[in-house]
């Protein structure tokens, strides 16, 4: 599997931000996934390889995160190159003159998080479940010291990689890891749960993870889907949620505010809930699988298919 991911990359990564006291398990826990790669990783490996030299290489994050540079290559051979890489979940990217529509407009959210009082420059930074690394480059440019990703998805770390190869930017680095295999050591100064929590089976336990990842007095930045009751309230769907077979539990922000203090977090910023709209979420030439869209209730987008509340989302930042 050598080639895959660089261990000496990331072993050098965790020395140069004075993270040494998770180094070695961080190596082991990706040598240990290392062993029993996707079987659509040489699939992705291969699509990677047939990427183009591009030189003079920029990134720039707008309403895109774009790379340019000089590249002599066929522009449609290369959209096909990153259409391998399908389905596009999370972004959008420009790579050159082509965009990458995805999924999500991921920028939308990534507004509200600027809206909170989290301050990144400076800072460890930690984002679990970070899909294609799309946040990564915006936490690098808000003056993070260094940004881990980890995502335990091979497919999001090789799309994370397509830019990645071109930029080497040293501040970031994919972990193709879950949460559960980080060692809970306090070693970072921020992270983020952004679209995790109602995935984990024991939202608590998740909650107690991530007070074990940060620094006393560091900060937690969590986003997830809440209940758009006022009240107290909490619901765990007896089958799919929009579609999703793997939602456990959704609370209301009273409810999550209740998880946060329990665990031992001082709450420092709540966020207005926000319904996720057609505009952020839907489908597209790279993402052709059902979207929300297909998801909400026909008669009343107040509903979803199974009768639930539609997602409403928010971001609660919180002191360790
Ligand atoms: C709904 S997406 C959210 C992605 C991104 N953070 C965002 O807010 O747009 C959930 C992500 O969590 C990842 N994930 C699933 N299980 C995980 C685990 N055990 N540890 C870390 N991430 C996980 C999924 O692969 C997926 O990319």
């Amino acid at each position: 599997m050598n080639g895959l991911l660089d261990l000496d990359y990331i072993n050098y990564f965790f020395a140069a931000h004075r993270m040494n006291l998770i180094r070695k398990d961080i190596i082991a826990a990706c040598y240990k996934k290392l062993q029993k790669p996707h079987g659509d990783v040489a699939r992705w490996q291969a699509a990677l390889n047939d990427l183009p030299v591009i030189e003079n290489v920029s990134i720039a994050i707008d309403k895109t995160i774009k790379l340019s540079g000089a590249c002599q290559a066929d522009p449609n051979a290369i959209e096909s190159t990153l259409k391998r890489l399908c389905p596009w979940r999370k972004g959008p990217f420009q790579f050159l003159d082509i965009h990458i529509d995805s999924e999500w407009d991921s920028l939308l959210k990534w507004q509200r998080v600027q809206a909170t009082d989290i301050d990144f420059s400076d800072k460890n930074v930690l984002d679990i479940g970070c899909g294609n690394g799309v946040f990564m480059w915006a936490i690098a440019q808000a003056g993070a010291r260094s940004v881990t990703g980890v995502d335990p998805m091979w497919l999001f770390y090789h799309q994370f990689m397509v830019l990645q190869r071109y930029v080497n930017n040293p501040h970031l680095c994919f972990l193709p890891l879950g949460v559960q295999d980080l060692p809970l050591k306090n070693a970072y100064d921020s992270v983020l749960s952004m679209g995790v929590l109602y995935h984990r089976k024991s939202p608590l336990d998740h909650l107690l993870q991530l007070k074990g990842l940060i620094k006393k007095g560091g900060d937690l930045l969590m986003e997830t889907i809440v209940l758009p009751d006022t009240q107290k309230a909490l619901l765990t769907p007896q089958d799919r949620y929009a579609g999703m077979r793997n939602v456990w539990m959704i609370p209301s922000v009273g409810v999550l505010c209740d998880w946060l203090i329990k665990v031992g977090f001082e709450i420092t910023h709540i966020s207005e809930i926000v319904k996720t709209t057609l505009d952020e979420q839907r489908q597209s030439a790279w993402m052709d699988f059902y979207s929300l869209n297909q998801f909400l209730h026909n008669d009343n987008n107040e509903l979803t298919i199974e009768g639930h509340p539609a997602p409403y989302r928010v971001i609660i930042t919180a002191r360790s």
